[in-house]
């Protein structure tokens, strides 16, 4: 294992956290970046972008939600000497229309490094780390995909995908698209979630459901109908087929959203009083 540091940027974050164990694991130095990671990276400041670039061989790059890849951080990377970039994006995000995410990956792709993206279904972890956990605490989840079956996958598993793209040849100028085992529906998976964690759990899958859901939290709503023709366009696509690349690239099988769920409930998340209102 070479000793050049892999950097992790949002390595606190759920998806960073989980590649920078597995990188540990495998035995490789790794460098954890974020605004409170072990080394400060903002993008918001230049500043931090060349001392958490400098030295680091190959880099596992996100974008948290609503910032977008600066097409200068990782021309700086090409520039410093980062041999390889692993991008997390999204799956469907030409049919969604997910501008930030098609930039990030041209910007990567355009960069002169060798790069690897994963294109990565529903993260299992937004039931109780995430943008869904408010909702199970509260009992009721809006999301406008009717019955439409989502790959809903665990970043445990995806931090291992990462880990390994990583370490090992083989992966450049590839997209691996990551799903779960299964293709379940919204309504599916929070039965799951209601089984496992004793929680009533009620899915909407409607777009006025979301639309009062949304306003609730105060958003304006321009944004939210972005958001439901984003999420028609999903539906629009119809089910999910799960496919098998996480297993084809860790060598075991995927976990399936029942086995986190239990995980998840065993480690007590969901045991909090709900303080907050449905919010998907
Ligand atoms: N949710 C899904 O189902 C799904 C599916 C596919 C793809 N995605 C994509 O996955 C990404 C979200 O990943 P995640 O769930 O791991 O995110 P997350 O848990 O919200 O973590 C965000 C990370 O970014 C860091 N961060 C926040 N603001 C920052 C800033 N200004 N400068 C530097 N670092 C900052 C945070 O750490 P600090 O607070 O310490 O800075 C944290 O480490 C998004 O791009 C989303 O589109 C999501």
């Amino acid at each position: 294992m070479s000793t050049t540091p892999i950097l992790v940027i949002g390595a606190t974050g759920s998806a960073g956290r989980r590649v920078a164990a597995h990188l540990r694991k495998l035995g490789a130095p790794v460098r954890a970046a974020s605004r409170r990671g072990a080394v400060p990276f903002d993008w918001h400041d230049r500043g931090t972008w060349e001392p958490v670039l400098r030295g680091a061989g190959r880099m596992f790059l996100m974008a948290p939600d609503g910032i977008p890849v600066d097409p200068d951080f990782v021309a700086l990377a090409a520039d410093l000497g980062v041999g390889h970039v692993v991008l997390l994006s999204s799956r469907a995000i030409e049919a969604m229309g997910d501008q930030r995410l098609l930039d990030a990956e041209d910007i990567v792709k355009k960069s002169g490094t060798a790069w690897t993206i994963l294109r990565v279904d529903w993260f299992d972890q937004n039931f109780d780390e995430g943008p869904f956990r408010a909702s199970v605490l509260a009992g009721e989840l809006a999301v406008p995909v009717g019955d439409c079956r989502q790959g809903f996958v665990d970043l445990d598993d995806v931090g291992e995908v990462a880990a390994r793209v990583l370490t090992e040849t083989g992966h450049a100028g590839r997209s691996y698209e990551l799903t779960g085992p299964q293709a379940l529906s919204f309504h599916e998976a929070c039965a799951v979630i209601e089984e496992v964690s004793g929680r009533p759990v009620r899915f909407h899958g409607g777009e006025d459901a979301y639309r009062a859901a949304q306003a609730a939290l105060g958003r304006p709503a321009e944004a939210i109908e972005r958001d439901v023709a984003a999420f028609a366009a999903l539906r629009a696509l119809g089910d999910t087929e799960p496919l098998d690349t996480v297993p084809r690239l860790i060598g075991r099988p995927a976990r399936s959203l029942r086995e986190y769920a239990a995980a998840a409930a065993a480690g007590g998340c969901w045991r909090r009083t709900p303080g907050a209102a449905a919010t998907p």
